[in-house]
């Protein structure tokens, strides 16, 4: 059997069950699974491979952060065949995130709401998984670390929690994400504003060449931002990237936006919607991005990609590379390997 099929006959079985504790399964599942040698090899797919911000990735499709938060699932994830895998958000202390419940399916629209709000195990139990990882230790793969602030850190000392971040996940990350775009941190995405953004690029990019200097090698930096920016924000972050020269935009994080979906059951809930729904406002993101950024930029399209067609799609409005989360769930690991076979030609 291998892990589609096994997939197939499991997910009615999983949407039974409370979300949260749904994907806290499948995650055990997997990791039994690859312990016991029944999946493949964790290796990525044999795609397109793309060399951008000084990295090669055998293939364009990639994990989203949020899905693996302490890092804890690298081995079982690798044998998914992603082209790179995206670990976090961690914060630097351990926090419990909000009062469950936290997750929502939306299944009529292959969506879901999240307010877990940076539930994570803090950055020493986040780095060592990653240490632990044979996927890691082998180097087979292409590693991104995603950081962010603790809901306790007042706004005005958020950037020297992102610098604290970076300091630790420097010697492990192929790239680093800033994330400033969680809608289930207070003020968070306050940090995606002109001059707070300017100077936490600034210090940012000041500790990471020397960090370079230090470590005798260079960590791309991505900027991870929202979907719900008008285009004269988008316009203003994009020069923020120019100006600062940072490596990469992650467009983009989940939407507050409901109008989709405002007819569903769940609508309502506090949070950040992904899936299906998120793909056209996440395109026209990245659309415009790609207009003003210069090539070298890197760009990785994420949201909504719930198909082949879907990623492809993603690389056509001016992505090189692709991630997926709320996909996997709805579709499970085929969406991985249809992804890669979308993106060959695209
Ligand atoms: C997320 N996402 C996310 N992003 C991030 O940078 N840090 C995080 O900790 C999380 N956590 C998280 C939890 C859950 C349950 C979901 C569904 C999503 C956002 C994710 O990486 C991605 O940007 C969006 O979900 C849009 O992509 P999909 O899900 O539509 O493919």
């Amino acid at each position: 059997m291998n892990l589609f099929s096994l997939y197939r006959l499991a997910r009615p079985a999983l949407f039974m069950i409370e979300p949260e504790r749904a994907h806290n399964l499948s995650l055990t599942m997997l990791d039994r699974a690859q312990r016991l040698r029944l999946l493949p090899p964790a290796a990525p797919l044999a795609g397109r491979r793309v060399q951008i911000a000084g990295l090669s990735f055998p293939n364009p499709v990639g994990l989203a952060a949020g899905l693996d938060k302490n890092a804890d699932h690298l081995d079982g994830l690798a044998t998914m065949g992603f082209g790179f895998i995206e670990v976090g958000t961690v914060t630097p202390k351990p926090q419990p995130g909000n009062p469950r419940p936290r997750m929502f399916r939306i299944p009529e629209a292959e969506a879901l709401i999240n307010r877990l709000g940076f539930n994570n195990l803090g950055l020493e139990t986040f780095l060592k998984n990653v240490r632990q990882s044979a996927w890691v230790k082998e180097k087979r793969g292409i590693l991104g670390l995603n950081i962010g602030k603790n809901a306790a850190t007042p706004m005005e000392d958020a950037a020297n929690d992102y610098l604290l971040g970076l300091e630790a996940v420097f010697p492990y990350a192929d790239y680093i994400t800033i994330n400033i775009s969680s809608p289930n941190t207070k003020n968070l995405r306050q940090l995606q504003s002109d001059e707070a953004l300017d100077r936490l690029l600034f210090s940012l990019k000041k500790m990471q060449a020397s960090l370079a200097l230090k470590h005798k090698r260079r960590v791309p930096l991505f900027l991870k931002i929202a979907p719900d920016l008008d285009p004269s924000e988008i316009s203003r972050i994009a020069n923020s990237v120019r100006q600062h020269d940072i490596e990469g935009v992650i467009a983009t994080n989940t939407t507050v936006s409901r109008h989709q979906v405002a007819q569903y059951a769940h609508a309502e809930e506090t949070g950040g919607l992904s899936g299906a729904p998120l793909l056209e406002t996440a395109n026209a993101v990245l659309r415009q991005l790609r207009g003003v950024l210069p090539k070298e930029t890197c760009l990785i399209g994420v949201g909504g990609v719930v198909s082949g067609a879907d990623a492809a799609e993603k690389i056509q409005a001016g992505a090189d590379l692709v991630q997926v989360y709320t996909g996997l769930i709805y579709r499970g690991p085929a969406l991985v390997s249809d992804a890669v076979r979308a993106t060959r030609s695209a």
